[in-house]
């Protein structure tokens, strides 16, 4: 299977106070395309600052990521943004809608980054992950799991190959977080979509084809 995600020897560690905290010792990943694998771990084990070393919004200390052939880390910042907009979904966490946007503005903008315009699509995916009675209204409106799922439609719209999604579910009651799933297992079967989680869920865990655990900086 051709990898389409590789990652090799990542190393991360922070200050904190007077110490330094390694949260990532030598990660290795290979996804290959049309993957699902989940990263676990207990809070603080470091998927966040894994999948934002994966999606070019940190550089680790050492080690490499290449995403579709490219060596994101090899790329100064403004590149990285910009190959992260084209190639790249991110489901962020903390969902980091724009604020000043509405929730299908939100999704459309993420299009138009990549030169496009296609309302049917965006109101296909508001209808799919059941927001689109919620279209018009601005982020500080709506409730965590219909940002989840707004952030979610932005992070796919411009049918990116590769989707990285920090706990996507984990504002969501057990039909929605079903329904995105779905929406996800789709694409990844369908498309060949490579799609990366962080998660706690044994839902996520469940379409998953790899389940890989984080724990004192190693990925196991
Ligand atoms: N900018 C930073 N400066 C200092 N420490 C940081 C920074 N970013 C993350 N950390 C620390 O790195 C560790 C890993 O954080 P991270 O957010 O990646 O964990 P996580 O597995 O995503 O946790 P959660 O499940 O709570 O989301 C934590 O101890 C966190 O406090
Ligand atoms: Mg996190």
């Amino acid at each position: 299977m051709k990898s389409i995600v590789e990652v090799e020897g990542i190393s991360k560690a922070f200050r904190q106070g007077k110490e330094w905290v390694r949260v990532l010792e030598s990660v290795s990943l290979q996804v290959g395309v049309g993957e699902i694998v989940s990263l676990m771990g207990k809070s603080g084990s470091g998927k966040t600052t894994f999948l934002d070393i994966l999606g070019g919004i940190q550089l680790p200390d050492s080690g490499w990521v290449s995403i579709s052939d490219r060596k994101m880390t090899a790329l100064n910042e403004s590149e990285r943004t910009r190959f992260r907009r084209r190639h790249i979904g991110m489901v962020f966490q903390f969902f980091n809608l724009i604020p000043t946007l509405t929730g299908r503005e939100n999704i459309a903008f993420a299009l138009e980054l990549n030169g496009r315009s296609d309302k049917q699509r965006v109101a296909s995916l508001m209808e799919k992950l059941d927001i689109i009675h919620r279209a018009d209204a601005f982020p500080e409106t709506l409730s965590g799991g219909e940002q989840q799922r707004f952030a979610i439609a932005r992070a796919i719209v411009h049918d990116p190959k590769v989707i990285l999604a920090d706990e996507p579910t984990g504002n969501l009651d057990d039909e929605h977080s079903q329904g995105v799933l779905e929406v996800f297992r789709d694409l990844c079967r369908n498309e060949g979509v490579a799609l990366v989680l962080g998660t706690h869920s044994q839902d996520c865990a469940a379409i998953s084809d790899r389940v890989l655990h984080l724990r004192y900086g190693k990925l196991r």
